[in-house]
């Protein structure tokens, strides 16, 4: 049986100045494919909102989605190391319902939770570390602040990102996500933190980079922000195909003998 990454293993591949790459997963499918892929941590998003759940943005997602998906994830892959997206209202209402929360994505297979915000989640970040939860911290555009930002947007200036990233690593994250934070400050912070940064839009001075699977491999044709590469495209490929069964089905085409008991 392989040996799973440990937080330890993660920080030392930075250290040693090799990139991180983490890849969202939600169900085995995608877990098989993240793990066989050799990526390095994936990441059980709360993107599952968006991606598979088909809601406009990731509010709506709660624990009970969230333990189902890190089962599944942790269950199905052997060396990765997973993490747990802590849903919006999963931590914010009181630190001993967020612990109590990061405590059951443990107890569900993930070997870290992470979180979004900056000063605000500071006591809790050190209450999880001492409490032995490995907490990945995720600054810039914070999704679930989406009604404050108005949208995919960062309202925080270089000054407050520097100052919340600093902070963060002190109170004893990980590794912290840069989501849309300017390639030069991302830079800037990840020289003056102690702990690797991982950047989606975030230029490439991170130590790591990190994409949702779907919109990757094109599960989400309609999704086209300015940092995301696609490296397959699975939307196109697949209507083509289903549409080819279609019409063998319809013209006798499928099945033919060779398909036939
Ligand atoms: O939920 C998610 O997939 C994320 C990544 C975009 C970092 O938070």
């Amino acid at each position: 049986m392989a040996k799973r990454a440990t937080i330890r293993d993660i920080q030392a591949k930075a250290g040693d100045g090799q990139k991180l790459s983490m890849v969202t997963a939600y169900d085995a499918f995608s877990a098989r494919l993240v793990e066989q892929a050799g990526i390095d941590i994936a990441l059980v998003g709360d993107s599952v909102g968006t991606t598979l759940q088909g809601r406009p943005d990731t509010l709506g997602v709660n624990m009970q989605h969230m333990l189902y998906h890190t089962e599944i994830v942790a269950r199905t892959t052997e060396r990765v190391l997973v993490i747990g997206d802590m849903p919006f209202g999963s931590y914010q209402v009181n630190e001993d319902e967020a612990v109590h929360n990061a405590v059951e994505f443990l107890k569900a297979g993930a070997q870290a939770v992470k979180l979004e915000g900056g000063a605000s989640v500071l006591p809790l970040i050190e209450r999880m570390s001492d409490a032995g939860i490995p907490v990945m911290g995720h600054l810039g555009y914070t999704p679930q602040s989406t009604n404050i930002t108005s949208g995919p947007r960062v309202n925080k200036s270089r000054d407050e990102l520097m100052e919340d990233a600093e902070s963060l690593a002190d109170a004893g994250v990980f590794a912290i996500v840069l989501e849309m934070v300017p390639s030069k400050i991302a830079q800037e912070i990840t020289k003056s933190i102690s702990v690797p940064t991982i950047g989606i839009g975030a230029g490439p001075h991170t130590n790591g980079q990190v994409l949702v699977f779907h919109d990757m491999l094109g599960f989400s044709p309609d999704f086209n922000p300015k940092f995301l590469k696609r490296y397959f495209d699975f939307h196109e490929q697949a209507l083509a195909a289903l549409k080819k069964y279609k019409e063998e089905v319809e013209g006798g085409g499928y099945p033919g003998e060779e398909h036939s008991y």
